[in-house]
């Protein structure tokens, strides 16, 4: 198969994709090195890492991994900075590591707060301490990629999940007032809301979870985002437009809808 080609600069040469253990991190990571690009795969769990490292190599993938805990959000900045240093230039990252699954399910009252910190910890100060680290030597080349995973949550307030929720709500808006403010310097930012899919952060979910994208289909529609340099990026589309009918309903009919899909017994 043909190259594919990167709009809006070069293609990139490396990458950091952060919460690469498992999951969608772990997808995006087999499409890019399947691309030819360099890939630092950074998470908690530095067994799972080796595993998938080692998956990737075998098939040809060149790729590192980096064993981080994103709540320490200043040492992660100082990992990432150091790493920018080293490897000759990170031009692409994805911020996707993120509390989810059973953690990332709790109303406010079942939710503890030392839970609720570490969705906000992870999922928002996480980002940003794995973007930031970026931005000026991305500028001072005149070309990069961030991007990072919001979540179509992140736009429909819900009583299961108003921690993760709004950690999306914040991704999505640090992203896109990013490529706001960095686009005209060559340097791009994605926001990307994904639906539901299937991955070890969902398995934890009793609910039904409806309109799910494989794994391996959303990483690939992830990296054709980025590829075409998108500033947002939702699917599945269907579920997008209608949970949008269901945002424009007058408050008390959102409520009453939202409440009985979401809130069991
Ligand atoms: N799957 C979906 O339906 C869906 C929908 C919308 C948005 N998203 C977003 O897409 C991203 C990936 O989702 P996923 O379903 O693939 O999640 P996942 O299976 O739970 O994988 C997330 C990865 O992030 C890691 N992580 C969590 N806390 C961390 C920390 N403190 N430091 C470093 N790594 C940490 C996890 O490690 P541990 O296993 O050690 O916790 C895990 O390896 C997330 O941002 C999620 O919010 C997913």
């Amino acid at each position: 198969m043909p190259p594919r080609r990167w709009h809006h600069g070069p293609k990139p040469a490396r990458a950091l994709i952060t919460g690469a253990a498992r999951g969608l991190g772990a997808s995006v990571a087999a499409v890019l090195c399947g691309e030819n690009v360099e890939v630092w795969l950074a998470d908690r769990d530095g067994h799972q890492l080796e595993v998938t490292a080692a998956e990737l190599r075998r098939r040809g993938g060149r790729c590192h991994i980096m064993a981080i805990d994103l709540e320490d959000v200043d040492a992660c900045h100082r990992r990432f900075a150091a790493l920018e240093q080293e490897s000759g230039g990170i031009d692409l990252v994805l911020a996707n590591a993120a509390v989810t699954g059973r953690r990332a399910s709790m109303g406010p009252l079942e939710c503890p707060w030392p839970i609720a910190r570490q969705i906000m910890t992870v999922n928002v100060a996480g980002v940003a301490a794995t973007l930031w680290p970026f931005v000026e030597p991305m500028t001072a080349r005149g070309h990069g990629r961030l991007a990072a995973m919001s979540s179509l949550s992140g736009d429909y307030p819900n009583p299961r999940t108003p921690a993760y929720g709004a950690s999306k709500a914040a991704v999505g808006y640090l992203l896109q007032s990013m490529d706001i403010a960095l686009r005209q310097r060559g340097v791009l930012a994605t926001a990307i809301y994904p639906g539901f899919v299937a991955t070890p952060g969902t398995a934890e979910i009793e609910d039904a979870l409806p309109m799910m994208v494989h794994q391996e289909a959303a990483a690939r529609r992830i990296v054709a985002a980025l590829r075409r340099g998108r500033r947002v990026v939702r699917f599945p589309r269907r579920l997008f437009w209608m949970l949008r009918m269901v945002r424009t309903m007058p408050t008390p009919i959102y409520d009453r809808v939202t409440r009985s899909l979401t809130i069991r017994g």
